[in-house]
């Protein structure tokens, strides 16, 4: 059954690698047809025609057809899977949340497209910043769709930690289990290897608190910046792989003894307000994701994960007009 994914901003930096990854077989492998609906803004057109004409060249064998619009009613029409990218990215002294009201208005116009045009079983990765809270919007404007269609992505902060981890360790990011990031993406998500293995040691054993408090976890907080910082644009290509880690474990399940980290609507699990988008480690299975329930938090991570609930809070009210 060939199975239609939309990707908004897909001229852009990220959209020109999830495209080709997609098309490749990358998400759904190479036995299932993937139909792209590539969705941009009018003056983008020209270039995303580009697009459409480099994955015709590549020939995939996964790739059914490829649609261009700058009409949201088309890109969405049926649509399975959406990556909604497209959206201003922040630029160097700038925080994720300066982006708040500038984009947010785009996430409200595809929530409505969403609603009156997807597969009512949609699945909806939001990466456009500030992440979280446009995934509030674009659910609040979809009510016939499930709550728990519409996601944000915190893999790529998930990685970074674990690329940390390895690299601190000298030990390979295939060793490193059990990794959780709570909260917002931005600059207050909460970094936690309370539970984290490196092979079969508990990674807390392994490494100083003074490192973990004032080195591991503002890295990896900070490391969209550092990213910004050198290479004069937001990250891309660990943007779209990590887009594809998640949508492909939320479809295909995840791995049994590990976690992902997913921002999901908060049903009020370890006392979270309910219904903002917050970050939990999360276990996919079956085409659904479940929190793990049951984690004891300590004095510090319990702080933590309020400062960013409470900037969760914040957002929300910055922008309840449109919900
Ligand atoms: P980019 O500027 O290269 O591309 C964005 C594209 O979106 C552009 O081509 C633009 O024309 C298009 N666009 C703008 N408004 C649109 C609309 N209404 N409909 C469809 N397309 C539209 O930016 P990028 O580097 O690809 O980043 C995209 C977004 O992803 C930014 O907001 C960035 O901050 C965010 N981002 C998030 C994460 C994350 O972990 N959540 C990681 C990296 C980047
Ligand atoms: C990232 O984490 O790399 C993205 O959210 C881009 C940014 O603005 O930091």
């Amino acid at each position: 059954m060939p199975k239609t994914i939309t990707i908004t901003g897909a001229a852009g930096q990220i959209g020109y690698q999830l495209a080709f990854r997609i098309a490749s077989g990358q998400l759904l492998g190479q036995e299932t047809t993937v139909n792209l609906k590539l969705l941009e803004i009018k003056p983008a057109l020209e270039a995303l025609k580009g697009v459409a004409m480099e994955l015709e060249d590549c020939a995939f064998k996964a790739l059914g057809e490829v649609t261009i619009t700058d009409d949201p009613s088309i890109a969405f029409g049926d649509s399975d899977f959406a990556f909604l990218v497209g959206a201003k990215p922040r630029g160097p002294g700038m925080e994720r949340s300066d982006l708040l009201i500038e984009n947010a208005q785009i996430f409200s116009i595809q929530g409505k497209a969403i609603n009156r045009n997807a597969n009512k079983n949609i699945k909806v990765l939001v990466v456009g910043n500030p992440a979280n809270t446009n995934a509030l919007i674009a659910s609040a404007n979809a009510p016939d769709i499930n709550p728990r269609s519409f996601s944000a992505m915190m893999r790529l902060d998930h990685n970074r930690a674990i690329a940390q981890l390895a690299k601190k360790t000298n030990t390979h990011s295939s060793q490193i289990k059990k990794v959780a990031i709570w909260g917002n993406h931005s600059t207050t998500q909460y970094p936690d290897i309370t539970n984290s293995l490196i092979g079969s040691e508990k990674a807390k054993s392994m490494l100083a608190q003074d490192w973990i408090e004032n080195d591991f976890i503002p890295r990896v907080q900070k490391r969209g910046a550092e990213i910004i910082q050198a290479r004069g644009l937001s990250s891309a290509a660990s943007a779209a792989s990590a887009a594809i880690d998640h949508m492909k474990d939320w479809e295909l399940g995840s791995s049994e003894d590990d976690w992902v980290s997913m921002a999901i609507p908060s049903d009020g699990s370890y006392g979270i307000s309910e219904g903002i988008i917050f970050s939990y480690p999360i276990i996919c299975k079956d085409s659904k994701y479940s929190i793990v329930q049951g984690l004891d938090l300590d004095k510090f991570s319990l702080e933590s994960i309020k400062a960013s609930e409470e900037e969760l809070l914040e957002e929300r009210e910055a922008i309840k007009h449109l919900l």
